[in-house]
């Protein structure tokens, strides 16, 4: 079983669907790798999905971190990328050095994301310098969301030629692969067809060299907004509440544990 590495995946344009997902701890991590997944993300998503917070503005380092161990222990044939949370590459290129290095050395990851257009374009050059290898994600990025005044389609009309401008940053700066969010998939379209590094589309329409999505929001275990790009391919919240409901009864009524479940 060979492990999948950036340039493998920079290798994939114009080939084979590159396919990724989200995992924040080792069981989801070992079925989606014995499942074939190509890329497992550790997401910031882990705010919203897993910790409860309102956004993924509230994580931190430390957290991507701890998730992200458990992520690596799970998968060994599936490339990692984690996640740089907001405010931990913001401030400097010194400060997004250190905290990328810190996060690779630390969970056992093999590649970063980082959220931004040109805004980050000397950001994910220096990372790269230091033979980090960077995913960029330009379009709909979750850490802007008060910027953009909420979670809404980017790139329409006049805002068209400013992504195809950060796209071309990203590549330029040595990016392997980029995330597109939320934009048109006309758009996407053509900006995959432009670069010569992977796109990755999680609300992009079907023309991306691969696609994303939050396996929360897959299996149906998020109960809450849904959004319009968002296949749900299981239902396991109704599964699960399922299974305790019918758990309660029977504790309650004295059905479990029954002689087969006692030791004699
Ligand atoms: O944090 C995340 O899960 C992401 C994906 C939605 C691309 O950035």
């Amino acid at each position: 079983m060979e492990k999948i590495t950036a340039p493998m995946i920079r290798a994939r344009k114009g080939g084979e669907k590159i396919t990724m997902l989200t995992a924040y701890d080792f069981p989801f991590a070992q079925i989606m790798d014995a499942a074939g997944i190509d890329i497992i993300l550790v997401g910031d998503s882990v705010g919203n999905a897993v910790l409860g917070y309102p956004n993924t503005l509230p994580v931190t380092v430390e957290e991507m971190i701890h998730h992200t161990g458990a992520v690596t222990r799970g998968a060994r044939r599936a490339l990692v990328v984690i996640d740089m949370p907001f405010m931990s590459y913001q401030e400097s290129i010194e400060q997004a050095r250190k905290n990328a290095g810190r996060m690779i050395k630390e969970s056992g990851a093999e590649t970063v994301k980082i959220e931004g257009g040109r805004k980050m374009r000397d950001v994910i050059r220096a990372i790269v310098d230091i033979d980090i290898p960077v995913m960029a994600h330009i379009g709909l990025t979750p850490q802007s969301v008060n910027a953009m005044g909420g979670y809404k389609v980017q790139g329409k009309g006049s805002a068209e030629e400013m992504l195809i401008e950060d796209a071309k940053a990203v590549e330029e700066a040595g990016a392997f692969s980029v995330v597109l969010e939320g934009i048109p998939r006309g758009l996407a379209k053509r900006i995959t067809e432009m670069l010569s590094i992977p796109t990755i589309g999680i609300g992009a329409g079907p023309d991306c060299g691969g696609q994303v999505l939050v396996v929360h929001d897959l299996l149906g275990l998020f109960g809450q907004f849904r959004p319009k790009f968002v296949k749900t391919y299981v239902h396991l919240r109704e599964e699960i509440e399922k299974g305790v409901k019918e758990y309660i009864e029977e504790v309650r009524s004295g059905a479990f544990p029954d002689d087969a479940h006692s030791f004699h």
